[in-house]
């Protein structure tokens, strides 16, 4: 039984309003003390002429409900208990049939979002900040198609820009395929710098690279093949990333994919929108914002073309209901004055949406200032390697066990504080077993698994006792079970997978107050069976909710 929907459904009927008004406006408090649901006069007063105080105190003495054992108003709030075993019975019993589908919904039928997410540039390390982009899209992909939608995840890769015109240049100078081959990503920042350093001397250069870059632009073959060749040595290295973090894309069409799109993009925009010459530039001007600019004084394109162009493809091929595009706080700038551009050509500006994140503060690696991912990824499972060693040595698949543990630290450390913040980035806190880490969530997990193992007992699913469940620690760990979902809405309506995150630090917590308090082998055979069901609907609740985070669950660490 879904207790909102038939609460939404009395509610309504005195009302007179939808049921969905109703399901929209009832609230999950954040504390059990204020109830299980809370129901908020205010707006339906006001459409029937009362006050919200008097509704409410209507409201209470009118409703019944088989499974409410109480209906408190407080002031213009609703506040309404469940019967614990009703809840007991209904968060477990639906738990165990539905399994990792538990907390799913079909809010998002029909609907395709198209998400710009990872989106790192070749021909350079693959940053921290990509890193950032990389986990919290993956993690609102998983969130969102859980909730039905229909999901396109894009690798917006910057493989285009005068920037390979500089690169084009630099290694016609310095560059060496030696060198090229071993090491290539090194090689090809090192001659990068390069080029800045010489140009600061020799301002030509930067003259042959826009030369270089519009070349590119125009099909040159030979420049088109040094392209293809940096391109591909750096998926290369970035694949093996993906690999590593167990992501996939639907689609890695980059900045380069729009290159015969422009133009086109450029007249559908003509068609509704005022262009300008602005020293020979092409321009947008925008109100209170710097121009958007279309086409350089010598004809190339700009990384605002390039989105332009993507965004009009990803609407009219995908059919896209809304536009995401995870990226760090510093573009905020650019995607306001593209998604103006697109509202000023007739599209809704609430279908485009910037989810921005904060910077990962405090971390270093040998390489000096530049931090490579690869650096950061083999430390964590390193680290990681070390502490099970030191935990339990006799455990089998250790180096399996220690990337698992490693990569979901660094990526819990990164979405357990509220994206738009900065993250202090500290080895110690994101690998404490004992702290709010992936670690810890990750034992709590664990240690479920090896509980219902060492119980040797197949949990029978029927003619279970619920009214036994009695203590606190108990009940509060099964409504917090029950709350799954609200966590998982709230994090897909914010775009914030630190809720999620934090909801399963609150389950861990609750779980490991409940398995301090109460032995679970050994107690009498129907709570026995109640307490390997709570364990089991604990497991799989952490394993689908580290799912969501894009985080694996070791059974055993
Ligand atoms: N490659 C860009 C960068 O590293 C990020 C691209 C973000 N996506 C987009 N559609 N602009 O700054």
């Amino acid at each position: 039984m879904n207790f909102r929907d038939e609460i939404a459904k009395t509610i309504s009927e005195g009302l007179n309003v939808t049921t969905n008004e109703v399901v929209e406006a009832l609230e999950v408090p954040p504390d059990y003390a204020l109830g299980d649901y809370a129901f908020p006069c205010f707006k339906f007063a006001s459409k029937s002429g009362k006050k919200p105080n008097e509704l409410a105190k209507e409201l209470s003495e009118t409703i019944k409900l088989d499974f409410v054992e109480n209906i408190e108003t407080k002031g213009a709030y609703l506040n309404f208990f469940i019967k614990a075993e009703n809840v007991v019975e209904n968060v477990l019993s639906e738990i165990s049939e539905k399994k990792e589908c538990y907390g799913s919904t079909n809010e998002g039928k029909g609907k395709t979002v198209v998400m710009d997410y990872s989106s790192p540039n070749i021909a350079k390390p693959f940053g921290i900040g990509h890193l950032r982009s990389t986990v919290i899209g993956n993690s609102i992909y998983r969130i969102l198609k859980f909730r039905g939608y229909n999901c396109v995840g894009v690798n917006h890769l910057g493989d285009w820009g005068t920037q390979f015109g500089k690169l084009i240049v630099a290694y016609e100078n310095w560059g060496e395929e030696k060198k090229l081959e071993k090491d290539p990503i090194k090689h090809l920042l090192d001659i990068y710098v390069k080029f800045h350093d010489e140009a600061k001397i020799n301002p030509e250069l930067d003259e042959e690279a826009r030369e270089e870059f519009r070349k590119l632009e125009n099909g040159n073959k030979k420049s088109l093949a040094i392209w293809e060749m940096f391109k591909e040595l750096s998926l290369k290295e970035f694949e093996k990333y993906y690999a590593e973090l167990n992501i996939e894309f639907d689609s890695n069409a980059g900045e380069s994919f729009y290159n015969d799109k422009m133009d086109a993009a450029i007249k559908t925009l003509e068609k509704k929108v005022k262009t300008e010459l602005s020293d020979g530039a092409l321009v947008v001007e925008l109100e209170k914002m710097p121009p958007f600019m279309l086409k350089k004084t010598n004809g190339s394109s700009t990384y605002h073309t390039r989105d332009l162009a993507a965004a009009i493809y990803r609407l009219t091929e995908y059919k896209a209901d809304k536009l995401l595009y995870v990226v760090g706080a510093p573009q905020k700038l650019h995607f306001k004055q593209l998604f103006s551009v697109l509202g000023k050509m007739g599209h809704e500006e609430s279908k485009f949406e910037h989810v921005d994140f904060g910077h990962f503060l405090g971390m270093s690696t040998r390489k000096g200032n530049i931090i490579f991912l690869e650096d950061v990824l083999d430390k964590g499972i390193e680290l990681a390697k070390k502490i099970i060693s030191v935990k339990n040595p006799k455990l089998k698949n250790k180096n399996e066990v220690a990337k698992m543990v490693g990569i979901g630290a660094i990526i819990f450390g990164d979405l357990s504080s509220d994206r738009v913040k900065d993250v202090e980035f500290d080895w110690d806190r994101i690998l404490n077993f004992e702290g709010e880490s992936g670690p810890y969530v990750q034992y709590t997990h664990a240690r479920c698994c090896s509980v219902l193992k060492k119980s040797e007992t197949e949990i029978k699913k029927t003619g279970l006792k619920w009214d036994k469940f009695t203590s606190e620690e108990e009940l509060k760990l099964i409504k917090h079970l029950g709350s799954f979902e609200n966590a998982i809405e709230q994090a897909a309506k914010q775009y914030k997978p630190s809720i999620i995150a934090r909801y399963l630090l609150d389950l861990c917590g609750l779980f490991n107050s409940f398995y301090a308090k109460h032995k679970i082998i050994g107690s009498e055979e129907e709570l026995l069976q109640l307490r390997l069901l709570l364990v089991d609907s604990v497991r799989t609740i952490i394993d689908s909710g580290l799912n969501l985070l894009g985080i694996k669950a070791p059974e055993e660490m």
